[in-house]
C-alpha cells in the first residue's frame, strides 16, 4: 500500500557486492541476497584447481549456486561432492543402489509426499550437520516444482539488537525422530530403532565466511534449552516467521539437468509440491560438516 509508515517487519541493507572478478566462471545473480547461475563450467569434464576454488568462493558469496544443463553419471555427481568433503550419508531417506551417498528426490502421483516440503537446513538434527547438498534433477514437472532457498545471515542481520542479545549464548534442541520415523514408509523402508538428535547454539558462526547466521528450523528445531516451554515455542514461532521472509530469499524454477549446491550452514530451503501427478526426480549427494559454534 502507497503511503505505509512506520515498521512493516524487518528491513534488511545488503552490503554492495564489491567480489573481486571471476576468470574461470560467469555468474548470473538471482537476487542481490542469495542465489546465482554459474556458466563456463561442464562439471563432465575434469576440472582446475582454480575452477574448484571459484566454484567454492561462488558458494560462499552467494550461498546457493546452480548449474544448468549438465549431463553428470551419478559417479560424477559423487565426485563433485567429494571436491568439497566428505560425503554423508542420510540417516532414513532412500538411495540409489548401492550408493548410500546417492539419495534419491522423487515425487510422482502415488507419492504420499515430496522431500524437503517444509523449509528446514538438511539433516540439522545430526551433531554435525552437512555443510551442502548437491542437488540434480534429471526430470522436471512441466511446470512447479521449484525450489525456494532463504539466507540466514540476512535472517540474523535483520533481527533487532534486543533479539540478538537474546539469542546470544542459547542453543536450542534439534530431533530426527519426530522427522524421520514413518516417514519413507512408501518407500518400503522399516523404521530404524533411533535417529539423531543434537543440541546447537541458535546462532552459528561460519567457519569459512566468519558471519553469523540464524540456526534454527520449523524442520528439525523442537525447543530452545533452559527456558520455559511456553517462551520457547513463542520465540521459536517468531523466529520461524522471521526468517520466512520472502526479503531473504530467492526461487529457483529447475530445468532438466540442472544442479543446485547449497550451504546449510547459512541457508534453509524448502521443495514446492505443487505439480502433482506430474513427476519430479533426481540426486542428492550431501557433503559432511562441523559442529555448528
Ligand atoms: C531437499 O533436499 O530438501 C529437497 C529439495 C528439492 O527437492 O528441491
Amino acid at each position: 500500500m502507497s503511503g505505509m509508515r512506520g515498521n512493516q517487519g524487518p528491513r534488511y541493507r545488503h552490503a554492495t557486492d564489491e567480489s573481486a572478478p571471476y576468470e574461470t566462471i560467469a555468474l548470473d545473480k538471482l537476487t542481490p541476497i542469495i542465489g546465482a547461475e554459474v556458466t563456463g563450467v561442464d562439471l563432465s569434464k575434469p576440472m582446475s584447481n582454480r575452477t574448484q576454488d571459484e566454484i567454492h568462493r561462488a558458494l560462499a558469496e552467494n550461498l546457493v549456486i546452480f548449474f544448468r544443463d549438465q549431463h553428470i553419471s551419478p559417479q560424477q555427481h559423487l565426485a563433485f561432492g567429494r571436491m568439497f568433503g566428505d560425503l554423508h550419508i542420510h540417516p532414513a531417506a532412500p538411495h540409489e543402489d548401492g550408493e548410500p551417498a546417492l539419495m534419491k528426490i522423487y515425487a510422482d502421483k502415488d507419492s504420499p509426499r515430496a522431500n524437503g516440503e517444509g523449509w528446514h537446513s538438511d539433516v540439522s538434527c545430526d551433531a554435525e550437520p552437512p555443510m551442502g547438498s548437491i542437488l540434480y534433477i534429471k526430470q522436471c514437472p512441466p511446470k512447479g516444482g521449484d525450489t525456494l532457498f532463504a539466507n540466514m545471515y540476512a535472517a540474523y542481520e535483520a533481527l533487532s539488537d534486543r533479539m540478538k542479545a537474546y539469542l546470544d549464548g542459547l542453543t536450542a534442541f534439534h530431533d530426527g525422530a519426530d522427522v524421520y520415523r514413518g516417514l519413507y514408509a512408501n518407500y518400503g523402508i522399516a523404521d530404524k530403532p533411533a535417529y539423531p538428535s543434537a543440541e546447537h547454539p541458535m546462532v552459528r558462526t561460519h567457519p569459512v565466511t566468519g558471519k553469523k547466521a540464524l540456526y534454527v528450523n520449523r524442520g528439525f528445531t523442537r525447543r530452545i534449552i533452559g527456558i520455559p516451554r511456553d517462551e520457547s515455542d513463542a520465540i521459536l514461532a517468531y523466529l520461524y516467521q522471521h526468517a520466512e521472509n520472502p526479503l531473504f530469499q530467492c526461487r529457483f524454477r529447475w530445468t532438466e539437468n540442472a544442479i543446485a549446491f547449497w550451504d546449510n550452514r547459512c541457508v534453509q530451503h524448502r521443495a514446492m509440491w505443487d505439480y502433482w501427478p506430474h513427476t519430479r526426480s533426481g540426486n542428492r549427494v550431501t557433503v559432511k560438516g562441523d559442529r555448528p559454534v
